[in-house]
């Protein structure tokens, strides 16, 4: 009942999307939430390739990280018939748009390029819908990651922590160096980012396969769950007290500046370290998250093209065909901090953190320690997502002590499904 509901929405949507006015020959208005100063160096490369073709840029910038902002503006777009021509999309919300019947099926192109033998099936899951490719993935990220001050670092004795005590001990280095020890921004997406990671630090990727991907009530409600609880109360103590809101990029400034000892994010946070002229592994340190090491939770930014009528079918064609290319996603990559979405490029062009991410994504691939991530849209649809969002930053914030969260959670993701 509830999918019949959802196609008879769609064919109304996909009318409205038929009729928008604005699309014009040889331009790509293209929808993204890459707006802080490393994302924006990084689309500038594909605004460029696409300028150089001839093909005009029609900026449709939302700011606001993991997209949650750009989804709901681009829900408005759609629903008033003024879809733009191609949109920054992560996981289940291709999906979710595929389902509605309005994106455009790049099924001809992906075969005439063949990006089924270069993209790996990971990312096909989210790039296809029945079977039609509608997607082109630009790259890969992860959202284990730790991101530290070079300075700080090496005051503490340069040694990178393997688990939660040591990175506990890093921290208490940290503060008495007067530093902020965590540098954090209290988003809703960045606190679910910190969680998944410390999901996966004590649970490992099994523990989060059960609760994150597969819901399993009992691991929701576990001891092991507990401990991630108790661990998210512990990491908060290492906050400064203006964490909440605060941008992502605002928190890397924080490490960059020397303000602050490290961050948790995912390696977008590179672009920043990078932008402002940081050399890997000197001025900054990039690990994976203690505890986490070999195991990959991943997001892939895909452009998504609308059915905007036939004017503009060329300028999508030459834009999906333009994200797609080798040396294109090399160019990109090594700005972004992401990793190729493509299995054949070789990693000489990356920088060290930019190999070892090549490397252990490979790796984790291969010895099935690869996991979506739930932030950002690769372990959940939307609805369930909240769900968890809603816990985890109630919890962080207080609003809600461990034993409420570990009750609340399983009720939570029910009532979404
Ligand atoms: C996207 C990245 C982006 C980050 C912060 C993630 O969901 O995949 O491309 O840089 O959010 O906005």
């Amino acid at each position: 009942m509830r999918r019949i509901a959802k196609f008879a929405a769609g064919t109304a949507l996909a009318t409205l999307v038929a009729g928008a006015v604005h699309a014009q020959e040889n331009s790509v208005e293209v929808l993204h939430w890459w707006t802080s100063g490393g994302e924006a160096a990084a689309l500038n490369v594909l605004k460029e390739n696409l300028e150089e073709q001839g093909i005009a840029w029609n900026d449709m910038p939302v700011a606001g990280g993991a997209g949650t902002n750009a989804m709901t503006v681009l829900r408005a777009r759609v629903t008033s018939g003024d879809a733009p021509t191609a949109v920054q999309m992560l996981g289940f919300d291709i999906k979710e748009w595929a389902d509605l019947g309005v994106v455009a099926n790049l099924n001809d192109l992906a075969g005439e390029e063949g990006w089924a033998e270069v993209v790996p099936d990971a990312l096909q899951e989210f790039s296809k819908y029945e079977g039609q490719w509608i997607a082109a993935p630009v790259n890969v990220h992860s959202t284990n990651w730790l991101w530290i001050n070079g300075e700080a670092f090496d005051a503490h004795g340069g040694e990178e922590p393997q688990n939660l005590e040591e990175l506990y001990a890093m921290l208490d280095a940290f503060k008495e160096q007067g530093l902020v020890p965590l540098a954090h921004g209290g988003q809703p997406w960045q606190d679910a980012t910190l969680w998944e990671n410390v999901v996966l630090s004590v649970g490992g990727i099994d523990f989060y396969r059960d609760a994150v991907i597969n819901l399993d009530e009992e691991a929701l409600s576990s001891d092991t769950m507990r401990e991630v609880f108790d661990n998210m109360t512990r990491l908060a103590g290492y906050f400064d007290e203006n964490f909440s809101g605060r941008d992502w990029n605002l928190a890397s400034a924080m490490v960059i500046e020397g303000d602050a000892g490290a961050q948790q994010m995912g390696d977008w946070a590179k672009g920043e370290f990078l932008r402002a002229d940081m050399a890997p592994g000197e001025d900054f340190v990039c690990m994976r998250f203690p505890g986490t090491q070999g195991d990959v939770l991943f997001n892939s930014d895909q452009f998504v093209m609308f059915e905007v009528g036939e004017a503009s079918r060329d300028a999508q064609l030459a834009m999906a065909s333009a994200v797609m290319d080798p040396g294109f996603q090399v160019a990109f990559n090594t700005v972004k901090g992401s990793v190729p979405a493509r299995t054949d490029i070789e990693d000489t062009e990356f920088d060290a953190c930019g190999k070892k991410g090549m490397a252990e994504l490979a790796e984790a691939a291969e010895n099935d320690a690869l996991a979506g991530s739930l932030a950002h849209g690769h372990a959940q649809p939307s609805s369930v997502q909240e769900a968890f969002f809603d816990v985890i930053t109630q919890h962080l914030n207080g609003q809600l002590s461990t034993d409420e969260a570990l009750e609340r959670l399983p009720q939570a993701i029910a009532a979404a499904q």
